[in-house]
């Protein structure tokens, strides 16, 4: 695996994995890799030649009042676990590289950021669909692997793509890999390593509490008073605070008060003892239910 952190080596490295016709599948990641990040890098080798990770922790998509300072870095062990499931590049700019001086331009996608985490976190999704984009544009890839636990962050990426015209990555060529699990259902992520141990106990009834809402919900229950349980519930079991909790439009991420015909999703984001967990999930209507 070769590790490069300026653009213009980016360049030429990119140029020579794609001799002869080879593919190349991006996975765009902030680091502190777990299990759920290589299955990302397992799902893109299987659909590419070669496999590029980035690792960049992304100043843009954090608020001031945010863990852009304290989120985890640990490049030593993201190389070895990289190089193990046999990467070929690891791009890791400094943030001088992506933002050089003079850096002035943001892409908004309206709409689909302005509910959920584009309410409680303000400006993150333009940080992220900026540094997408650049990053898109980098390393060009045939196809990018994104974790399905970022739901909105998936669905702004898609917009993007498809407003901007992308071609490399082509907006169909940008591929949602369904959330991995603890075996108490907890999604994976980066910040589950800030959890005290009683906290992480507690954190499981974040998956549990939120599969009780969707039997509800497909079986005809009230999706207001089905989602006020929800947070009620979660306040109950060690949660502080939940930030929201709602049903919306699995593609558009437009908040629903029924449920329709159209796919829809469960998304939450909630503390517990200083920690932000996100999750969601499909909600599929019963059988018969319009
Ligand atoms: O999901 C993440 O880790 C980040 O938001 C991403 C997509 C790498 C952009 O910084």
């Amino acid at each position: 695996m070769q590790t490069i952190t300026r653009l213009e080596m980016l360049r030429n490295a990119v140029g020579v994995l794609r001799t002869n016709g080879k593919t190349l599948a991006l996975v765009p990641t902030m680091g502190a890799l777990h299990e759920g990040h290589l299955t990302l890098v397992r799902e893109a080798r299987r659909r590419a030649d070669h496999v590029c990770v980035s690792i960049f922790v992304n100043p843009t998509q954090f608020a001031p009042n945010e863990d852009l300072d304290a989120y985890p870095r640990q490049m030593a062990e993201d190389t070895a676990m990289l190089e193990a499931e046999e990467v070929s590049l690891l791009w890791a700019p400094a943030v001088t590289e992506m933002y050089p001086g003079g850096f002035a331009t943001s892409i908004t996608v309206a709409g689909i950021s302005d509910n959920f985490c584009g309410a409680s976190r303000p400006g993150h999704f333009d940080g992220v669909a900026s540094v997408v984009c650049k990053l898109f544009n980098q390393v060009q890839p045939d196809i990018a692997c994104f974790g399905e636990k970022d739901w909105q962050q998936l669905a702004v990426i898609r917009r993007m793509a498809r407003d901007l015209d992308l071609t490399l990555p082509k907006p169909e060529a940008i591929a949602g890999i369904p959330t991995v699990r603890e075996a108490d259902g907890l999604a994976m992520s980066s910040r589950n390593r800030y959890l005290s141990p009683a906290d992480r106990q507690n954190a499981a009834s974040l998956p549990q509490a939120m599969q009780v809402a969707i039997a509800r919900i497909t079986t005809g229950a009230d999706v207001a008073a089905t989602l006020a349980a929800l947070e009620s519930s979660l306040l109950g079991s060690g949660f502080n605070s939940v930030d929201y909790a709602g049903l919306a439009d699995a593609d558009s991420l437009a908040p629903l008060d029924s449920l329709g015909t159209r796919p829809a999703r469960l998304l939450v984001a909630a503390r517990i003892g200083g920690t932000r967990l996100i999750d969601n999930m499909p909600v599929i209507a019963a059988r018969g239910m319009s």
